[in-house]
């Protein structure tokens, strides 16, 4: 079997974090060359990942004919140009969320993937988690019943010090809302339907002006709460919050994740710290921790041992798995780049709503 040669652009912090080790376990997939205009950091990657390319402009690796597929993990707002750039010479492309500044953005990437006939993937990555998956098919067997409500709560507890170009509104598009609302919006869509209208607010208490060793730098000018009720068109209704300075929420720097369905029968609830397992209860009883069905641990054929690991880390190694699978099958990849427009475009409404104090109507064809 021939291997998907990978080329990592923005070898940061997720890059290390899920992306490399989700290509150093698959088989089917071989990293052959990085991408990083920090060179200190590019040797680095290099002894650690081993891979035998190095390029510090993602114009080069774009075009390099040894690479097949390409993960994009920069500053938001590079994605679009980056990406742009290597559908046009037939790369497969997986591409970090949020997939634009935009919706516009984002929608101009999809096109472009799908004109070309690339595979695409935005890296949602929470999709993945073991009992993400078993409630989704909870849902969509009724197991719950008639789904009614929504409810995700994301609560970190991070420094208020500078967080780089996350802390840019021009770099970044939006803080909390578009770096982790905008998950729970792509899950929600994707448990629930899609999202008909949208009333949200959002609220920045961190200045962030200085540096981590104590130095002055330009404060942040982005939210770091984000909030919305939805009403999705199939007749339920959902509410979402999210903040990165919500103190005593460290818990490991996992921090709060909860995301639950109540439906006409049962409600069942997803926790990032306990992906392994879930709460359900039937009308009338309480909800109770159950463990995930192991069928639904990992993906059919993962190479992943669900046993090893912390189960909140690992289960993000499956987004590779599901790109190469998308390559090798010659099948779309899920959530692919419509789905990173479809989300974007409820979080660019959530900004449309805080601006004006109105409800936001939502369009439900992608074009
Ligand atoms: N899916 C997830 O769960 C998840 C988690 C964290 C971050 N992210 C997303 O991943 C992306 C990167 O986040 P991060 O935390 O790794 O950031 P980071 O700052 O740690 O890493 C970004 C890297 O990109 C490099 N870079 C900057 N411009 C570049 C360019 N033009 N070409 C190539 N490399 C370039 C930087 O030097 C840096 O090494 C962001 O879009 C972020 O929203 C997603």
């Amino acid at each position: 079997m021939t291997s998907i040669r990978f080329g990592i652009i923005g070898a940061g912090a997720v890059s290390d974090y899920h992306h490399w080790p989700g290509i150093e376990i698959d088989p089917r997939a071989e990293l052959v060359a990085i991408c990083d205009p920090d060179e200190r950091l590019l040797e680095q990657r290099q002894s650690d990942w081993g891979s035998t390319r190095c390029y510090t402009q993602a114009e080069e690796i774009a075009v390099d004919p040894d690479v097949d597929a390409v993960i994009i993990a920069t500053p938001n707002f590079t994605h679009k140009p980056i990406a742009l750039a290597c559908i046009a010479a037939g790369k497969h492309v997986m591409c970090e969320k949020p997939l634009g500044l935009d919706f516009s953005e984002s929608l101009e990437m999809y096109r472009a993937a799908h004109d070309k006939g690339v595979r695409h993937m935005t890296a949602f990555t929470y999709r993945f988690a073991p009992s993400m998956r078993y409630l989704k098919d909870l849902v969509s067997t009724g197991a719950l019943g008639e789904p009614r409500h929504f409810r995700s709560q994301r609560f970190l507890d991070l420094p208020e010090t500078s967080w780089g170009w996350r802390q840019s509104k021009k770099l970044a598009g939006a803080g909390d809302l578009f770096d982790m609302t905008i998950h729970r919006i792509d899950f929600a869509q994707d448990l629930m339907g899609p999202i008909a209208s949208v009333c949200g607010s959002i609220a920045q208490y961190a200045l962030r002006d200085k540096t981590e060793d104590g130095r002055d730098c330009p404060p942040s000018d982005v939210d770091d709460w984000s909030a919305l009720i939805a009403r999705f068109t199939g007749g339920a209704v959902g509410v979402f919050e999210g903040s990165t300075v919500m103190k005593g929420y460290h818990f490991g720097g996992f921090g709060r994740e909860w995301a639950e369905v109540n439906g006409s029968e049962g409600s069942a609830v997803y926790q990032l710290t306990e992906p392994n397992t879930i709460l359900i209860g039937k009308g009338g009883e309480s909800l109770q921790q159950v463990d995930v069905p192991a069928e639904y641990l990992t993906p059919a054929g993962s190479p992943r041992d669900p046993a090893e690991g912390v189960p909140a880390t690992v289960f993000r190694y499956d987004l590779v798995y599901e790109f190469v699978s998308a390559i090798v099958e010659g099948r779309d990849a899920i959530p692919g780049f419509d789905h990173g427009a479809a989300a974007q475009r409820v979080a660019d409404a959530v900004l449309q709503s805080h601006e004006a104090g109105t409800w936001v109507e939502l369009p439900q064809e992608l074009e």
